[in-house]
């Protein structure tokens, strides 16, 4: 391992003054450090989770799921929401469009799954959501909005709720403002803002201003969202914006000691793990599909591997491992053609400077956004969303 690197733009960034982030009370629940997973759609699954559970401290979400499809007992989203066995902190995130099912999922999780806490998602820019109405389009009507999120925190009782939001449609109708609002007012303990438009999609640099707005607009605690590479962007966020905590999406992907840096500098340590060598890489590969290979212990190996080369690409990225490596790890369909692959990394290989900030996963957009006809017209319209509205596609 070497020393921690920062990349130019955290120049000068010091590690955390002694007492200068609080603790986050969320409900009963207590964050000492104030770093939440971000939910990721075919990422947080327990095995993910408890990867970075093992690295490091703090909430980590589940994935995603819908409310319609928990009521109509749907058994591959009842699956998506498991838990681990010995999981300290039972989250999941919910997207529901209808406050009636929201009301009876929201039960469901309760009574089924113990839950600790509950996040609901309204960021979501896909297309056919937001074409019907959902996903990031729903905050553009207030009422609507309100009535989804007092459905969750009343049938919560006394497990916490939050909500997760994008900045708006796009720069000429910012939303979050309201709806960090209508969270505090429906009775929410925190809301977390992903800093752009569903327009921006994921494109360009998150807007942390924005954080900073809302964080003077509402007195319950905001977790800020967007960029945060290295644990010095951590740093940087929480002390540009006075956020309560910050939520972590695609910065952990392929890192997860991540969490072991972030919980370092925010007690005001050096973080240990800014470059990484390959030989650490390779032994969390292969911990990270062991971990798969036992959840999912019903599926045949050969698709948990599949499933697992979006994580292996991640797991590189920013590493010169070659193109026929990377060819080799697209292609693995078992563990053992895994470790074959991974044995013959250079472990002694450090993540190249230039690897640091290198992006995973999402970085497409701007995109114009699809709305029904009139959408923007009238936010304090009463409307009812069909089911089109509701599907389960990743993103937030
Ligand atoms: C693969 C992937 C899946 C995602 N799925 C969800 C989701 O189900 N719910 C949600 O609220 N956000 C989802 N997001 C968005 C992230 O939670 C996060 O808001 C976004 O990536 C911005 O944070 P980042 O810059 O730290 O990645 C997803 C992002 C990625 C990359």
């Amino acid at each position: 391992m070497t020393g921690p690197y920062r990349s130019p733009l955290n120049e000068g960034v010091s590690v955390a003054a002694e007492n200068e982030f609080k603790p986050i009370e969320l409900g009963p629940i207590r964050l000492d450090t104030p770093v939440v997973l971000a939910p990721m759609a075919g990422v947080t699954d327990w095995p993910f989770r408890s990867l970075c559970l093992d690295w490091g401290a703090g909430l980590y979400v589940n994935q995603m799921i819908t409310a319609r499809a928990l009521v109509e007992e749907n058994a591959l989203t009842w699956k998506l929401a498991e838990f681990g066995a010995n999981e300290p902190i039972r989250s999941v995130q919910l997207y529901g469009t209808d406050p009636e099912y929201v009301t009876r999922s929201v039960r469901l999780l309760r009574e089924r799954l113990n839950i600790d806490h509950l996040d609901m998602n309204f960021g979501c820019p896909a297309p056919k959501v937001t074409r019907n109405g959902g996903g990031a389009a729903i905050p553009a009507k207030r009422k609507l909005l309100y009535n989804i999120v007092k459905a969750a925190v009343d049938a919560a009782e006394d497990v916490p709720v939050t909500i997760k939001f994008r900045k708006g449609i796009d720069d000429n109708h910012l939303t979050f403002l309201d709806s960090g609002k209508i969270a505090e007012d429906a009775g929410c303990v925190g809301v977390t803002l992903h800093a752009r438009t569903a327009y921006d999609l994921y494109s360009d640099h998150a807007d942390w201003d924005a954080i900073r707005l809302l964080v003077e607009h509402i007195d319950i605690p905001v977790f800020g969202n967007g960029d945060i590479w290295e644990p010095w962007d951590a740093l940087r966020m929480l002390r540009h914006t006075g956020a309560a905590g910050i939520e972590i999406g695609r910065g952990c992907l392929g890192r997860p000691w991540l969490f072991n840096d972030l919980v370092s500098v925010l007690s005001g340590r050096e973080p240990s793990y800014t470059r990484p060598t390959l030989g650490l890489v390779a032994t969390t590969m292969l911990t990270h599909l062991d971990k798969l290979i036992n959840f999912y212990f019903e599926d045949p190996e050969e698709s948990i591997v599949r499933r697992f080369r979006k994580h292996a690409g991640w797991y590189v990225a920013g590493y010169p491992v070659g193109k026929e490596t990377r060819r080799l790890l697209h292609a693995v369909s078992s563990k053992d053609e895994l470790q074959a692959v991974t044995d013959n990394f250079d472990f002694d290989q450090t993540l190249p400077l230039e690897g640091v900030r290198v992006k995973r996963s999402h970085t497409g957009g701007p995109r114009k956004v699809s709305l029904p006809d009139g959408w923007l017209q009238n936010p304090d319209a009463d409307v009812k969303l069909s089911p089109d509205a509701e599907v389960n596609v990743s993103g937030g």
